[in-house]
């Protein structure tokens, strides 16, 4: 199978990146677990590796959100994943709420023994404290705004926008700890890049987005090949880069530009906007090593 993927080259916002790191190093005292929001697509490219460092010792909760646009059967592998590294797990879907409501058990039975510790000493209902974290666009603001119950934090589709931390206090005995979001600090392999780009966690703009559509397509037909059946009516030829992948779905959609020539960067550009609105089908674009 022609496998072959483009290069690309990504850019990054330090400035960005250490701010939010610092301000993990300065409130992670006064936290009593951390939640991470991670995209139910791509868990693993979603993740900061750093976290693991700056949260060290404090009880752990990942919310896979965007569950409503992921393969359930792989969002039950990564489930079982997070669960065997001894972390609290919660699937969500923050646009419709779905799930959300199961934020505050899990935070509870999380943190049983830190409540029954608080309680021994006299602190009945002390608040929580929870420190969220997630890349920018991972849906965080629209979790926060469904948990709190009102417009909390700002929602907004700005890959990169940073914000400045603050205490969001919630009915159930809960304060939470937004962060400004954290892109990749380490990120050196073009795969998670492109994973971020595919999902708008980072700006398609600044990548290629004929290359982005191309190799989308490769990655396709590796784990979906149905998806391209159903949706662009083709059986992806084994052999075919992923320009003529686009190409062949170009034909079938009639994007022509001229006599025998498609326009493929329309149709990377419809390829990824489809992904994005979930017309696809529920696809995950992760697999974990189980
Ligand atoms: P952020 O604070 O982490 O930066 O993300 P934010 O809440 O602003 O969410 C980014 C976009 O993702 C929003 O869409 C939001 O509605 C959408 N979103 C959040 N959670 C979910 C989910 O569980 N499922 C789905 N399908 N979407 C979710 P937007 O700004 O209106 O733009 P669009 O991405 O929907 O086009």
């Amino acid at each position: 199978m022609n496998n072959s993927i483009e290069k690309m080259n990504i850019q990054w916002f330090p400035g960005h990146m250490t701010k939010a790191q610092r301000m993990i190093e300065e409130n992670i005292k006064m936290v009593d677990a951390v939640c991470e929001i991670l995209d139910a697509r791509i868990p693993n490219a979603s993740r900061n590796p750093d976290i693991d460092r700056l949260a060290a010792g404090k009880p752990r909760l990942i919310i896979l959100n965007r569950v409503d646009l992921a393969d359930p059967q792989v969002t039950a592998r990564w489930k079982k994943y997070f669960e065997t590294q001894g972390m609290g797990i919660l699937e969500t879907d923050a646009k419709s709420g779905k799930g959300v409501n199961n934020f505050v058990p899990a935070v509870k039975k999380l943190l049983a023994d830190k409540i029954s510790e608080y309680e021994s000493k006299g602190q009945v209902g002390r608040a929580l404290r929870i420190m969220i974290l997630g890349i920018p666009n991972v849906g965080k603001s629209t979790f926060i705004n469904k948990v709190a119950g009102r417009k909390a934090a700002l929602a907004g589709d700005k890959p990169g926008l940073t914000r400045g931390k603050q205490w969001i206090n919630i009915d159930s005995g809960l304060d939470l700890l937004d962060t400004p979001g954290i892109l990749w600090p380490k990120f050196d392999s073009q795969e998670v890049g492109e994973m971020l780009a595919i999902t708008n966690a980072i700006k398609a703009d600044v990548l290629d987005k004929e290359t982005l559509g191309a190799n989308f397509m490769i990655r396709l037909r590796e784990y979906y090949p149905q998806a391209l059946v159903e949706r662009y009516k083709f059986q992806p030829d084994p052999d075919a880069n992923g320009f003529e992948l686009l190409e062949e779905a170009a034909k079938k959609r009639g994007f022509l530009i001229s006599k025998g020539e498609y326009d493929i960067e329309r149709m990377a550009n419809t390829l990824l906007g489809e992904y994005h609105d979930g017309k696809l089908g529920r696809l995950s674009l992760e697999m974990p090593n189980d």
